[in-house]
């Protein structure tokens, strides 16, 4: 047989292999998120989640001395609140002392390289789970911008190196570049989660910081997952408004979008393996369906090769590991 062209050339062995490869993750490609709880020296495993944790404040510190030693330099913090701290302002969201706040600046004075992230939505201080402030059924948007104006503001009080809204309200992003401008907040960074769509993969989540919406869905701030052009029509608007880095999320099946993002913008690209996609490896690999080690690197590595600039992941740890 006779071939201009063998493809199977580049693929035969590891060297040339390693020499072609158009994709390399790096530990500097991850972001860590990490759930923070009230308390002293509690460890809770997350079930729909295992081997994922949400700590109290103390153990989360140690948890991120060990990863910046580990080469990890950002993470993106959640906090559970306090059932009897919940309402329909949110108005915990912005209490200088709530948890998010004493975590930020914990964290900032322990490993004060470390960048650190932090999710602004209403949904862990809400009485109904929702993103936003709700009155008769609905998710009220103006409103809801408001309040996480203020919430925005009072995490870089504490400290933040970047607020990442990701409740998908409208003009919230310009709301809250204005809001820290003219609080003096000209170096707090905005990355946000410009394509989220409503999907069934937040689940594990939701356990994570008991903050399953209370009635209805989320689908009249979320995007439907059928939509493409969507997603790049909201995106523009968040550079526009002054996003430093947008997000994609889900990751997985949304590789196409990731893609269609990173074509569109000229901003750095995130996206976010989320929950869901964390626990169904899990659970796979649990039942020896599949090798974890190996869909790890292959899941992360295919996130980025679709267009994402950096990761939010469960993975990171682990990754970093099987990278070393
Ligand atoms: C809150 C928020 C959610 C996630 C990040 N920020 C859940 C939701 O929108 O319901 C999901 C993260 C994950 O599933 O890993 N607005």
């Amino acid at each position: 047989m006779y071939l201009q062209r063998r493809n199977r050339i580049l693929r035969k062995n590891h060297a040339i292999r390693d020499l072609v490869r158009e994709t390399i993750l790096t530990p500097d490609d991850f972001i860590v998120p990490l759930f923070i709880d009230e308390g002293q020296n509690i460890k809770t495993e997350i079930p729909s989640m295992p081997g994922y944790y949400r700590n109290s404040l103390d153990v989360t510190v140690e948890e991120v001395k060990l990863l910046w030693n580990m080469g990890l330099k950002s993470v993106l913090l959640f906090i559970k609140c306090s059932d009897h701290l919940k309402d329909n302002t949110g108005k915990e969201a912005w209490n200088p002392d709530g948890l998010m706040q004493r975590s930020i600046k914990a964290i900032k004075d322990a490993v004060p390289e470390m960048y650190v992230m932090t999710d602004i939505a209403l949904d862990p201080y809400s009485s109904y789970g929702h993103d936003g402030i709700v009155k008769n059924g609905q998710i009220i948007n103006d409103e809801t911008v408001e309040a996480l104006v203020q919430m925005s503001i009072s995490h870089a009080a504490a400290g933040a190196d970047m607020v990442a809204p990701s409740d998908m309200m409208d003009g919230r992003i310009g709301a809250i570049r204005k809001g820290l401008e003219e609080t003096g907040y000209t170096q707090t960074g905005i990355m946000s989660y410009s394509a989220k769509y409503a999907s069934c993969f937040y689940g594990p989540f939701r356990d994570a910081l008991d903050s399953a919406p209370g009635f209805g869905d989320k689908k009249t701030y979320q995007m439907d997952y059928a939509n493409r052009l969507e997603a790049v029509r909201e995106t523009i608007m968040d550079v526009q408004e002054g996003a430093d880095i947008v997000m994609v999320k889900p990751a997985l099946s949304y590789l196409d979008i990731i893609r269609e993002v990173k074509n569109a913008v000229d901003v750095p690209v995130s996206a976010y393996n989320i929950s869901g996609e964390y626990a169904m490896i899990k659970a796979a690999a649990k039942n020896g369906w599949i090798n974890e080690d190996k869909a790890i690197l292959e899941v992360l590595t295919s996130i980025k090769r679709a267009g994402a600039d950096m990761i939010a992941t469960y993975f990171a740890k682990d990754a970093v590991k099987l990278l070393g």
